[in-house]
């Protein structure tokens, strides 16, 4: 099914709730026509998307009609003609950084434990597309892709919440090397870098995507959940506050699996797994 938005098409994206599969949805940057670039309409779109997720949704990929994910930010914005309906704010408003904190919001919300997201990457993304690209959780990429962090040679930092997974992912010094130079990584060179969990032949990507997802989709849903939360707080943690967090998700996860078993557990109440 396609959820009937007219803002989200207006935006440039397509989110269809159940695919690839059931339990899944799929955001599909659909401005082919400008290789999916981006403007500020779209980032507030895809923070709706995350806002209203539907809650049987558990996977969630992020891929760009045509040859390219995403050429980064419209460079029209840049200009003075600008884009109708679509503007910049401008460093010196008092507002600036609350305005990019509300574009972060459609980046930031592809690392909630509830859900995995997987960015399916063909061809390039530049700058705010590689940006995105690094927001979800795993990346499988055509081999054809090349990602390219362009912002400093555009006089600008990445901010749009790329800086953090990308430098865990691939340490500080090869971080720095990439966003000064704004060199291109092809896919083989991602994948060495631990920028890509899978590449495959162009032709083969949706079919590698749509066996990920049933993969993911196959964990039982609390299960997936706490994995993750665990998961993710273990880069920050000592062995010891691991090794704890690991006893009490545990702990969590089984008294919550025993008692699902025994009663309905009403919908929106938590979870096993926290962040502590
Ligand atoms: N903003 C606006 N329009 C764009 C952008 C963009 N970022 N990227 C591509 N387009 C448009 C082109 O102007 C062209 O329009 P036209 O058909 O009206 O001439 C159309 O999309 C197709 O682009 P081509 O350049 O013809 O496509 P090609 O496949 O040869 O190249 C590539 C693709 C490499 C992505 C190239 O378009 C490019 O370098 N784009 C700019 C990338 C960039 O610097 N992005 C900013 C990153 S920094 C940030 O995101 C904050």
């Amino acid at each position: 099914m396609t959820a009937g938005r007219p803002d989200l098409a207006r935006a440039g994206l397509r989110f269809d709730v159940g695919a690839p599969a059931p339990g899944a949805a799929t955001i599909t940057l659909d401005r082919s026509q400008r290789r999916n670039a981006m403007t500020p309409g779209m980032w507030h779109g895809l923070a709706a998307i995350g806002q209203a997720l539907p809650p049987e949704v558990r996977v969630v990929v992020v891929q760009g009609a045509g040859p390219s994910f995403s050429a980064g930010i419209d460079l029209r914005l840049f200009t003075p003609e600008g884009i109708p309906g679509e503007s910049l704010v401008g460093a010196g408003d008092p507002g600036f950084e609350d305005w990019i904190a509300s574009v972060q919001a459609g980046f930031t919300w592809l690392r909630d434990p509830a859900i995995v997201s997987v960015a399916a990457v063909r061809g390039h993304a530049i700058g705010a597309g590689f940006q995105l690209a690094l927001s979800c959780d795993l990346r499988v990429l055509a081999d054809d892709a090349q990602l390219c962090m362009k912002e400093p040679a555009l006089g600008l930092v990445p901010d749009l919440t790329g800086t953090k997974d990308f430098t865990d992912l691939v340490g500080v010094a090869r971080a720095l090397e990439l966003c000064l130079t704004a060199r291109t990584v092809s896919a083989a060179e991602a994948y060495e870098l631990r920028l890509a969990e899978l590449v495959v032949p162009g032709a083969e990507l949706d079919g590698a995507v749509g066996d990920l997802v049933a993969a993911l989709l196959a964990v039982e849903p609390a299960v997936a959940r706490a994995t993750k939360e665990l998961i993710m707080q273990a880069p920050r943690n000592t062995l010891e506050q691991q090794a704890r967090a690991e006893r009490r998700i545990q702990a969590q996860l089984q008294r919550f699996r025993m008692r699902s078993q025994t009663e309905p557990i009403p919908a929106g109440e938590d979870q096993p797994g926290d962040a502590t």
